[in-house]
């Protein structure tokens, strides 16, 4: 099977997948969950995260065994000598999740040879269905969408979040924040990264930064970014988005002004 062919065939399950466990957060939303606590005291697991993981792990273990998969809650498995490999967040906005917010997603990125192929985000209560293959534009329920043409960061709805550990790390993005507040439009915390990018490049917001997030958050949401015409960096301008620990997402248009605003802030 060609490439091509192949991106159609892991689009196409990496939707279904999406859809799949989407349909069981619709299903559990607003009930009664079993709730962990991982690295923080803030930092939740719900017992619907985990069946999410459980049911998107054990469909690539069967349908394509030789591919890797990282998971963010520990269920994925190394191939040796994998070309593919499935980076998965399988309930963004877990804090919302729990608290009965209707703002969180299924998040599934997929790297060929460690370069980003697809991204697929679903927001299972709007039914929407963000995806993007590289080069191949970014869509959401299939029809074409492109970042914002806002070009002064005065004017910008801006997104960002806080890292789990805020309580106990004075880099805690409040400086960034406040900076940001001041000098655009607005800022919101919505409590979905995976979400917040594709409403970059949907248009919806104009930019988007956090630090300390992981590969799980970014992995779709920068490549659909980038399809849709935006512009994905580190902190610096750099191209070291991809591990999550600084992410800074926008237009393009507003994304020097974004990251001198940062830097200023952090200094
Ligand atoms: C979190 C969300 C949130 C962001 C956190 C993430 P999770 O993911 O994306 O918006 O601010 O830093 O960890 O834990 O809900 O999958
Ligand atoms: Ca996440
Ligand atoms: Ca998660």
């Amino acid at each position: 099977m060609g490439t091509a062919a192949e991106i159609d065939v892991l689009l196409a399950l990496a939707t279904r997948l999406a859809r799949e466990a989407g349909a069981l957060q619709r299903s559990r939303y607003e009930t009664e969950l079993a709730i962990d606590t991982k690295s923080q005291p803030v930092d939740l697991v719900t017992e619907v995260d985990r069946a999410c993981e459980a049911h998107l792990v054990a469909a690539l273990a069967r349908e394509r065994p030789a591919d890797a998969v990282l998971a963010e809650e520990g269920g994925g498995h190394d191939r040796a000598g994998a070309i593919w490999r499935w980076v998965i967040d399988p309930l963004d906005g877990t804090t919302n999740y729990a608290h009965g917010y209707p703002r969180f997603a299924v998040s599934i990125g997929v790297e060929r040879e460690g370069e980003p192929a697809l991204g697929v985000v679903y927001d299972p209560l709007l039914d929407e269905l963000y995806h993007a293959v590289a080069g191949g534009g970014a869509f959401r329920n299939g029809r074409a969408i492109h970042v914002s043409r806002e070009a002064a960061l005065e004017r910008a709805l801006l997104a960002t979040g806080f890292a789990y550990d805020k309580a106990v790390n004075d880099d805690d993005n409040v400086a960034e924040f406040r900076a940001a507040l001041k000098g655009a439009r607005e800022v919101r915390r919505d409590g979905s990264a995976a979400l917040d990018l594709c409403y970059v490049a949907a248009g919806r917001f104009d930019g988007y930064w956090e630090f300390r997030l992981a590969a799980w958050d970014v992995a779709a949401g920068g490549l659909i970014v980038r399809e849709a015409g935006g512009r994905v960096s580190d902190a610096a301008g750099g191209p070291g988005w991809r591990s999550g620990r600084q992410v800074v997402a926008t237009n393009g248009r507003v994304h020097g002004a974004l990251l001198e605003l940062l830097a200023r802030a952090r200094r």
